[in-house]
């Protein structure tokens, strides 16, 4: 058989409803164009934008372009050449990483080229084929790709049921068990905030069993990061174990919105195992300059800026009271995460409609989640919002769902005649 002519066959999972739907460009790629922040165009309207990751603002922030701009002009896009062990280190690199560690309370960090990439090869660096693996069920892509490139045979990694402890603890007691035999160790990786339904990771309870259990914790703080804890150290930090963490890791993609990542411990012997070995960053260029300028300055920011994660806390707060005290299931979310469940019995052309109507009539653009991300029958709008959203955006977008949910209510998108309308 061809393999183009294989995968024009079949355009995997996500591709297939997307090409069925003529979905592309409005569900999936969508185009959001003109500055980053609550106000976009979309389509060539404007939208009340709750779909960026940019938690505190700092993505169109006047200083942090500042310190973009300044930045490339000083040292172009090029600067350092190659990976960090052969020709592409530098001073700042080594400063930042320093920087880095000390907000998140450790003593050394690993600055990674790509997040996605950087946590999945330091999976992959730390544990050799004795090693067992125990993560949770709900895991991001990248963590799962990470125990795909583990060493050890298949079914010798141990997945417990989402943020289920007592699921955990089963699995630790099996782990040790086989790690004891294979003659290695036990890694248990889970995530500070889960990205989806915004739930905190039992982080103190994980800390616990580590009195009963010889493990070390990996945990991915992508979300959060600058959002999470008194001083936006994280989870660990709003938790009271971030000592228990022994390897934090976060990427620069959501509250720094940037590019990159590190990763970070107490025990520097294995951060510079991990400089040694990890082959994401053994073999690939280094971080170009302006993007460790960049963050510096937006970590700076995030330093010296108490208020916009106060803001962004004051947005949270009134989006999520506001939700609830309407009558939606927001799920059990403990962070700036906002996910809003909704019933369809209509299938996939009264989703179609009310997300139009939401988009086009309304003017509110946010993330849809449907089957099989959600269990059928139900919808997943996800909102997320930033320092930069003012309350009456919260207040404009409260009113928006009520109208569709009443809408929904009424069957009102089951009628092809509000096709008509939004067309
Ligand atoms: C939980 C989590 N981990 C890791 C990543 C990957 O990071 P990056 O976008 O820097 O590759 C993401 C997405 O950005 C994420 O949501």
């Amino acid at each position: 058989m061809d393999i183009f002519e294989k995968l024009r066959n079949n355009s995997g999972p996500i591709g297939t409803p997307a090409k069925m739907l003529n979905s592309h460009h409005y569900f999936s790629f969508p185009m959001l164009e003109g500055e980053l922040g609550p106000r976009m165009r979309f389509m060539g309207r404007e939208v009340l934008n709750w779909s960026l990751n940019n938690y505190l603002g700092l993505a169109n922030h006047p200083e942090v372009r500042k310190a973009d701009a300044d930045a490339a002009a000083k040292w172009g896009l090029a600067y350092p050449m190659g990976a960090r062990m052969m020709s592409g280190n530098s001073v700042l690199h080594e400063t930042f990483e320093k920087e880095l560690a000390q907000f998140v309370g450790k003593t050394d960090a690993f600055l990674l080229n790509y997040g996605y990439q950087g946590v999945m090869s330091a999976i992959e660096c730390l544990c050799d084929h004795r090693d067992v693996i125990v993560y949770d069920a709900e895991s991001h892509a990248c963590l799962i790709d990470g125990i795909r490139l583990h060493k050890a045979k298949l079914g010798e990694y141990y997945k417990f049921n989402h943020n289920d402890m007592v699921s955990l603890e089963k699995n630790l007691i099996r782990a040790t068990k086989l790690a004891e035999e294979k003659g290695g160790g036990v890694l248990v990786i889970t995530e500070g905030v889960f990205g989806m339904s915004g739930k905190v990771g039992d982080l103190k309870a994980i800390a616990e069993l580590k009195k009963k259990y010889n493990f070390r914790l990996l945990v991915d703080d992508a979300h959060g990061f600058g959002t999470m804890g008194e001083t936006g150290a994280g989870v660990g930090e709003l938790l009271g174990v971030q000592d228990e963490i022994d390897l934090y890791f976060s990427t620069f993609a959501k509250s720094m919105a940037a590019i990159g990542a590190f990763i970070a411990s107490n025990d520097p012997e294995i951060i510079m195992f991990l400089k040694y070995n990890m082959r994401s960053q053994t073999y690939a260029k280094a971080l170009p300059m302006p993007y460790v300028e960049g963050c510096r300055k937006r970590l700076e920011m995030i330093k010296q800026m108490p208020e916009l994660r106060e803001k962004l806390w004051e947005n949270v707060k009134a989006m999520q009271d506001g939700l609830r005290a309407r009558g939606f299931n927001i799920g059990e979310t403990e962070s700036p995460v906002t996910p809003v469940f909704l019933h369809s019995e209509g299938g996939v052309p009264e989703v179609t409609r009310m997300v139009r109507d939401l988009r086009e009539n309304m003017g509110v653009f946010c993330s849809i989640v449907v089957y099989p991300v959600v269990p059928k029958g139900q919808i997943m709008l996800r909102i997320i919002p930033t320092a930069s959203h003012t309350l009456e955006d919260v207040e404009y977008t409260l009113n928006a769902f009520t109208t569709l949910a009443d809408k929904l209510k009424n069957r009102v998108y089951q009628s092809d005649a509000v096709q008509e309308v939004v067309e």
